[in-house]
């Protein structure tokens, strides 16, 4: 930690406290970390998803104190939400003391994160670009179907977010997997796609975020975008033998050699308990192949579904695809109280703009 001297004296740096009202829980945060970062450092399952400023997930309500934005809170709240005092969480830097109040409960999503020692159990790969990987722990991983776990290697500097893949029987897992999609000039991506990674030491952090299936009555709408299926597939395994609403599954990729898991969704849907529909729709499939399914926007798809008012959507993928879905749900009639997005950035976006990501 930095310390100062001025005539003789030591003068500590300034930590501002957050005081979340709602729970009655206060953390610490030093100078220039986020709100965000201080409360997961602290061990505060705070809720968010893309730590970019997108989703809203970290979102909260200003009851006093002042922040510094680091990007506008207008690209993921209404007007009305900012006139309100809502921000963001993963934009908002406190100068000095806060009290805030959180949307819903924060012990919703689990337990709070903590740091695991990992070594690469197995890489293999799902398509050309996409891996799943496999770690071993140093202890069991207990998360929420829908969740994710930030990944950092010494070679890379930074973490990367990736959900968890698959759910284990037992409720936790020494072996937890991730869809890792290769990013073009992606820094992590580049390092794991290089050569053979089987055993090499990485950092787990883990559990993360606040998509999960939630109880309802109405069917199940979920749309997933490439490697954005890694959530939707988790839940599923999760809920297969005790879920009983019916479940609609529109699942988007660019081409055939896009598609992975297809068989592996195909088999819990012949386990649901109730209605299970999959429809895979590639959007740039050669015409001439002989893929004789689905074609076009998975999103123009929505409109097949049935019973969408009184259902609950779950979104994941690229923002894009996401927003789109959301659009065309609530244009059929469905309440945006009951659409779940997890906007899977993949760190591609960041990639191709910074030449940081992946
Ligand atoms: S907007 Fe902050 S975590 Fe997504």
């Amino acid at each position: 930690m930095l310390s100062f001297l001025f005539g003789g004296r030591k003068a500590v740096p300034r930590r501002n406290t957050v005081f979340i009202e709602s729970h009655a829980l206060s953390f610490s945060v030093s100078r220039a970390r986020t709100v965000l970062e201080a409360a997961l450092e602290a061990g505060i399952a705070f809720p968010h998803d893309c730590k970019v400023g997108t989703c809203g997930t970290c979102r909260f309500q200003l009851k006093s104190g002042d922040i510094r934005e680091l990007n506008s809170s207008a690209v993921a709240l209404s007007a009305d939400e900012i006139a309100n005092g809502w921000r963001l969480g993963c934009q908002s830097i406190p100068h000095g003391d806060l009290t805030i109040t959180l949307p819903g409960l924060i012990s919703e999503v689990g337990p709070p994160p903590t740091l695991f020692e990992a070594a690469i159990a197995s890489v293999v790969p799902m398509t050309h670009d996409i891996v799943e990987l496999r770690l071993r722990l140093n202890r069991p991983v207990t998360f929420v179907a829908g969740q994710f776990a930030e990944l950092e290697c010494d070679a890379v500097q930074g973490a990367r977010s990736y959900s968890f893949a698959g759910w284990p029987e037992e409720g936790s897992t020494l072996e937890p997997i991730f869809y890792v999609r290769k990013v073009p000039g992606g820094a992590f991506t580049g390092w794991l796609f290089s050569q053979d990674r089987v055993g090499a030491p990485l950092t787990m952090r883990a559990p993360f975020g606040t998509f999960r299936l939630r109880k309802g009555q109405g069917r199940i709408v979920m749309v997933g975008g490439g490697s954005g299926l890694a959530p939707l597939k988790c839940m599923l395994e999760r809920w297969v033998s005790e879920e009983t609403r019916p479940v609609t599954l529109l699942y988007g990729a660019r081409t055939l050699k896009d598609l992975f898991c297809v068989e592996e969704i195909a088999a819990i849907g012949r386990n649901w308990q109730a209605e299970f529909k999959l429809l895979p729709v590639l959007s740039m499939e050669d015409p001439g192949s002989p893929w004789t399914g689905a074609r076009g926007m998975v999103t123009e798809y929505l409109d097949q579904v049935p019973d969408v008012k009184s259902a609950q959507a779950y979104l994941c993928g690229p923002p894009p695809m996401v927003d789109a879905a959301e659009a065309a749900l609530i244009k059929r009639g469905m309440a945006r109280d009951t659409i779940f997005a997890d906007r899977f950035f993949d760190r591609s976006h960041l990639a191709e703009e910074a030449g940081t990501g992946g």
